[in-house]
């Protein structure tokens, strides 16, 4: 039996920081012996919003080696750079036709963001989600990993997917949302009711997995706590907000469970505990800073991974998109 696809785009605009790394992209490095994984830097996506040229260039490299460093192994998955394949385009156009208008208009990442950009408000941030159904059904991809904010779009993905079926024949494969084991979700250091996240105006809310053994333990130091003491995991009480917090990323970090963790803390405090955190999450990145200093420094070798894998990518997408060119009564040369 043939393994399933997963595919999943991770725009190059923000430095993973540990909750994607600990939510997702650890994820992706033990799917990669389960499933076929296709994961691409979303190059395409990202210019929906202005973008600097050259600082776009060079997230797409940084994201691409940073990928590869936290364990994507290009020998077993295809990690690719989105523009580096036509093919997503291409197929966007035709599915743009079975899209309709309201469908877009109700997209609620589109109202946020144009709400928030009225002087830029471009077809792309509309047309956005036909091209994320084109990146998807173009592999014929059985299952999406989605957060909360990527749901809406899966669900136009799979609802173009049937029309155009149900228009022609069987074409595509309808995807699935895939909702990884949850590890608890990890929150910000400075307000810990909310989700941890890189565009947080106080840089010490977020760790990301470029920052210095200095700056994460110092950031871990300044965690925001309450008053009490004790290191033990408090279900639901939001006024333990901070500490539970806390004990998650150790547990998800170390693989420790609660009772191991709080016989190994009994007795101490608050300070001995954030910088034993601190330390663990410095060790458990510090490898990936290592790995990723070598390949970003080797961009002979970044680029022949790019090219074999959008290579892989393109003789994939080649064989749907001609499916469908066919179906739809394009005239074959
Ligand atoms: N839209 C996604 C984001 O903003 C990135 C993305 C692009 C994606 N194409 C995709 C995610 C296809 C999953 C599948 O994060």
């Amino acid at each position: 039996m043939s393994r399933k696809v997963i595919l999943s785009g991770i725009q190059p605009t923000n430095t993973p920081h540990l909750g994607n790394y600990l939510g997702a992209i650890k994820n992706w490095v033990h799917m990669q012996e389960e499933y076929d994984c296709i994961l691409f830097v979303a190059d395409l996506h990202a210019i929906t919003i202005r973008q600097e040229a050259a600082k776009l260039r060079a997230q797409t490299k940084e994201t691409y080696a940073l990928l590869m460093a936290m364990g994507i192994d290009v020998q077993k998955s295809i990690l690719f750079v989105q523009s580096h394949n036509p093919k997503h385009s291409e197929l966007a156009w035709v599915l743009s036709c079975f899209t309709q208008f309201g469908e877009l208009s109700r997209m609620t990442q589109f109202k946020d963001k144009s709400a928030k950009s009225e002087e830029n408000m471009n077809a792309g941030l509309f047309t956005y989600p036909v091209l994320q159904a084109a990146d998807i059904l173009i592999y014929n991809a059985d299952l999406v990993p989605v957060g909360a904010d990527q749901k809406q779009h899966l669900e136009l993905s799979r609802n173009v997917a049937v029309r155009f079926n149900n228009a022609y024949s069987p074409t595509f494969t309808v995807p699935e949302p895939y909702i990884p084991k949850s590890v608890g979700k990890i929150m910000s250091l400075t307000e810990p009711t909310k989700k941890m996240s890189k565009s947080d105006e106080n840089p010490n809310a977020c760790i990301s997995v470029l920052d210095s053994r200095d700056v994460i333990i110092k950031k871990f130091k300044r965690a925001v706590t309450d008053s009490g003491s004790e290191i033990i995991y408090r279900e639901g009480d939001d006024s333990k907000a901070g500490i539970n917090n806390l004990i998650s990323i150790y547990c998800a970090v170390t693989g420790k469970d609660l009772p191991t963790l709080e016989s190994e803390f009994a007795g101490k405090g608050y300070g001995d505990f954030k910088v034993a955190v601190g330390e663990a999450v410095a060790d458990l990145f510090e490898p990936i800073q290592t790995e990723y200093a070598r390949l970003i420094s080797d961009k002979t070798y970044l680029d022949s991974c790019m090219k074999t894998s959008a290579e892989k990518a393109m003789r994939i997408s080649a064989k749907t998109l001609s499916k469908v060119y066919r179906k739809v009564g394009f005239y074959p040369l």
